[in-house]
């Protein structure tokens, strides 16, 4: 029997249904394990391996198509730092423009020690990037795909750069971060590794700090394994345990807050305060030809340009009681924050973009409460700012 990804996100990485035995399994606290520790597989020690991890692993290692389980790192930076481990020393790595920061950050912190030289491009329907890779000799080549990226949520035709890659022997790494395999599955298009903030979607409860590197083959999983065992980056058991429960609602999650990301852009791109709005469900975006065709689904990230400059778009953030102001997403409760609050944002990023993750609140609790900001900063002739009939009137301010 094939059984849907919305099953299997319930019933792998269980135990046997024996009688009297948990129906989930349980967390082991080890940092040692009886026995000889030899060569036989058994386990030894905590850093090598965990049967904590395991379920996990089985269950996103299957999700994403992989012939081998995921390997669990101690967040979505360590998981990144495994995947460019697998870049051969002094490789061109190219590179979105609008990339996660912390990832890019990684990468020019590699080329500042000699081990890569690292070059972007821009994800603008063009291609580029094909025809960058004729020019680069393979075996000193690797690429780095996020799609949607992270905040400007551009999208890659994944499948076409993946066939390229995959025919000029180019090792391929991409950031499944944003889509999640319930949206699409690179490895099925060619892609060597999978990379996700399991932080994220996975966990959806903005309670633990966790990430995963899926390998498409057995060789690379070792490898992986090995960057894991060597540097220390291991995940705790709890934080395993916490993602595999999160893991089990991931369908219905993400089921709601993109039908809800949908709506919220759409009534966006109508509002007159906002100037641009992206979300690739929208006929008008850039990408949505490309999401249309290569995804299953959105994403649950909206971006948006206020009228105005960086006062307005921090005066709506601070009138919101709903939404939190925070930074993360993939959580069940809505967020929002203006990127380049960090120090560390891409600079072609705009000053006064807002990232927006929609949770799985009421779609209309969440759309009152933006109206409601917006009015209070952008009143409108003859549309008063409402707040006795916005939601949490009354509550602490930024309170969800
Ligand atoms: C797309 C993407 N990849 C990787 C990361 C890093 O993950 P973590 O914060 O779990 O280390 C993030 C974090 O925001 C992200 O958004």
């Amino acid at each position: 029997m094939t059984l849907s990804p919305e099953t299997r996100l319930v019933s792998l990485g269980r135990p046997g249904h024996e009688e009297d035995q948990p129906l989930n399994p349980p967390i082991t606290v080890a940092s040692t394990f009886v026995g000889r520790g030899d060569a036989s597989g058994l386990r030894t020690y905590g850093r090598m391996s965990s049967p904590t991890w395991e379920p996990f692993e089985e269950a996103l290692g299957d999700l994403e198509g992989a012939p081998v389980p995921a390997v669990l790192f101690a967040s979505g930076l360590g998981a990144v730092a495994g995947a460019l481990s697998l870049v051969p020393a002094g490789a061109r790595l190219l590179m979105p423009r609008h990339t996660y920061p912390g990832t890019i950050a990684l990468a020019r912190d590699l080329e500042a020690r000699g081990l890569l030289e690292l070059e972007f491009f821009d994800v603008d329907g063009s291609n580029p990037l094909a025809e960058r890779l004729a020019s680069l000799a393979p075996e000193r080549t690797a690429v780095w795909l996020e799609s949607p990226t992270n905040p400007m949520l551009e999208v890659s035709d994944l499948p076409a750069l993946l066939a390229e890659t995959r025919a000029r022997g180019v090792l391929s790494l991409v950031d499944n971060t944003f889509a999640t395999p319930l949206v699409q599955r690179p490895l099925e298009s060619g892609a060597d590794v999978v990379v996700h903030s399991v932080t994220k979607y996975l966990a959806g409860h903005s309670d633990v700090v966790l990430g995963a590197a899926v390998p498409a083959t057995e060789e690379l999983r070792g490898r992986l394994v090995s960057h894991r065992t060597l540097h220390g980056a291991i995940a705790g058991p709890f934080e395993a345990w916490l993602a595999l429960r999160g893991l089990r609602t991931l369908a219905v999650r993400v089921e709601r807050s993109q039908a809800s990301a949908a709506e919220l852009a759409a009534r966006l791109a109508c509002h007159p305060a906002v100037e641009t709005v992206r979300h690739p469900s929208l006929p008008s975006d850039p990408g949505h030809e490309t999401a249309a065709r290569t995804m299953d689904g959105f994403g649950s990230v909206v971006s948006v340009c206020l009228r105005g400059g960086v006062e307005e778009a921090d005066a709506v953030i601070a009138a919101l009681r709903l939404w939190t102001s925070a930074t993360s997403l993939g959580g069940v409760e809505s967020t929002l924050e203006r990127r380049h609050r960090h120090p560390g944002e891409v600079a072609s990023v705009p000053e006064r973009l807002i990232r927006l993750s929609v949770g799985i609140e009421s779609v209309e609790d969440l759309w009152a409460d933006l109206e409601q900001a917006l009015a209070s900063v952008f009143p409108q002739p003859g549309r008063e700012a409402d707040s006795d009939s916005a939601p949490g009137a009354g509550s602490a301010s930024g309170q969800a």
